[in-house]
C-alpha cells in the first residue's frame, strides 16, 4: 500500500502514537497501522486508572491495548510506574487517613511496580519508569511531591531497581518536560549521572516535547538534544506535540478568552509545517541517539491541549487533521 509516516522514517527511528482506551474503528485501525509502529496508553497504565483501590487492578483495558497493538505488530511503550499526577489518595493513607511512612511508600510502590511491570514484562519493550520529578523552578531540585514529601529522593533509585527485577529485558526511561529549558535540563542530567554512577539500571531519557509554535528554536532544540546525546543513553521523544499558541500563552492563569479569535488560519498552518520540519530534521541528524517519536494523541480531533493548561482552549497540535487526513505540517516532515 501507500507508504505512512513510519516508513518514512524506517531508517531513522520508530514513530509512536498515544492511544485511548475505547474500540477503534476500522477506519482507525488501518490509520494506525499505516503510520505507526509503536503504541503507548495515554492514561490506563498510570496508577489512578490501573489500581484505583490497593490491590484492585483494572488491567481489562490495558489489556485490549496490547492486544490491538499486537495485532498491527507494532511495538508498545510502558507509560508510566511512578508519577506524582494520577495517582489515587490511597496510594499515600492509611485507613485512619493519616499519611503513610517511608516503609509502607517503599512497599506499596514496589507492589505496585512489580504487578504491572511484571504482568506486562513480554508486551512492554520500554518503560518510563519515573516522570516529571524534576523540579520547573530554579533554585529547587526536586519537586515536591507526596512522594518525595515522605520518602526524600532514594525511592527513585529502587524504582529502576524494582521495574529492573520484574522486566529484565525493557529498557527503562526517565521521562520529563520542559527540557528545552538549560537549568532543568542540567537538573536532569544531574541526576540521571547519579543513577549511572550508583549503576542504578537506567537506560534512557525521555523528551516529552511539548512544544509550541514559537519554541524551542532551532538552536535551543539542537543544544537539548547535544546534551542528552553526551549522557550516552538511548533517547527517546515520548509526548509530541506542537501548540499553535506561543509558550506565553501557556500557564494556567492565562485567560482563554484572549486567543478566542485565534483561528486555524493557512498562516498558522505553514508556520507549524515549517517548525515541524525543524524538529524532524534534528531528529534525524541525531538518530543515533533518538530510537523512537512519540505523537501525544491521535489528530487534532482530540488533543489533552484542549484543556490543558488553558481549559476550553481548541489547539491543533499535531500532524493529521479532525478526519485523520494528512496537514501540511505531515507533507513537511516526510519532505527530506
Ligand atoms: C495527560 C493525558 O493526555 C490526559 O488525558 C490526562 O488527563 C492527563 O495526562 N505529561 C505526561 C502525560 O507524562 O501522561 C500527560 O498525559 C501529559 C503530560
Amino acid at each position: 500500500g501507500e507508504k505512512g509516516l513510519k516508513d518514512y522514517y524506517k531508517d531513522y527511528f520508530d514513530i509512536g502514537v498515544a492511544l485511548p482506551t475505547r474500540n477503534f474503528s476500522e477506519a482507525e485501525t488501518s490509520f494506525f497501522k499505516k503510520h505507526f509502529n509503536s503504541v503507548t496508553a495515554e492514561n490506563a497504565m498510570k496508577i489512578q486508572p490501573i489500581q484505583p483501590v490497593q490491590n484492585q487492578y483494572n488491567f481489562a483495558p490495558v489489556d485490549s491495548l496490547v492486544a490491538v497493538t499486537r495485532r498491527l505488530n507494532m511495538k508498545m511503550r510502558g507509560h508510566t510506574l511512578c508519577w506524582h499526577n494520577q495517582v489515587p489518595d490511597w496510594f499515600f493513607k492509611r485507613e485512619d487517613g493519616s499519611t503513610i511512612d517511608k516503609a509502607t511508600l517503599y512497599d506499596r510502590l514496589k507492589t505496585h511496580i512489580y504487578t504491572v511491570a511484571g504482568r506486562y514484562k513480554n508486551d512492554i519493550y520500554a518503560w518510563d519508569v519515573v516522570n516529571e520529578v524534576i523540579s520547573d523552578k530554579k533554585e529547587e531540585f526536586y519537586r515536591p511531591s507526596k512522594f518525595y514529601e515522605i520518602a526524600g529522593a532514594d525511592y527513585i533509585d529502587s524504582a529502576y531497581t524494582w521495574a529492573h527485577e520484574a522486566a529484565p529485558d525493557a529498557l527503562l526511561f526517565y521521562n520529563d518536560y520542559n527540557e528545552i529549558d538549560s537549568t532543568k535540563r542540567s537538573k536532569i542530567i544531574q541526576m540521571i549521572r547519579g543513577l549511572q554512577a550508583k549503576n542504578i539500571p537506567v537506560h534512557g531519557i525521555g523528551l516529552q516535547a511539548h512544544w509550541a509554535l514559537n519554541e524551542p528554536s532551532e538552536s535551543q532544540l539542537e543544544q537539548t538534544l547535544k546534551d542528552f546525546s553526551a549522557l550516552g543513553l538511548n533517547i527517546q521523544i515520548t509526548e509530541l506535540d506542537m501548540s499553535i499558541y506561543p509558550k506565553e500563552h501557556q500557564s494556567r492563569e492565562w485567560d482563554a478568552a484572549r486567543d478566542k479569535n485565534t483561528l486555524y488560519t493557512n498562516d498558522i498552518a505553514n508556520a507549524q509545517a515549517e517548525k515541524y520540519a525543524m524538529f524532524f530534521k534534528l531528529f534525524r541528524k541525531y538518530s543515533k541517539q533518538i530510537s523512537s517519536v512519540t505523537f501525544w494523541n491521535i489528530s487534532d480531533k482530540h488533543s489533552w491541549l484542549d484543556d490543558f493548561p488553558v481549559k476550553n482552549r481548541k489547539d491543533y497540535p499535531l500532524l493529521f487533521d479532525k478526519d485523520l487526513q494528512p496537514k501540511k505540517a505531515y507533507e513537511a516532515v516526510i519532505d527530506f
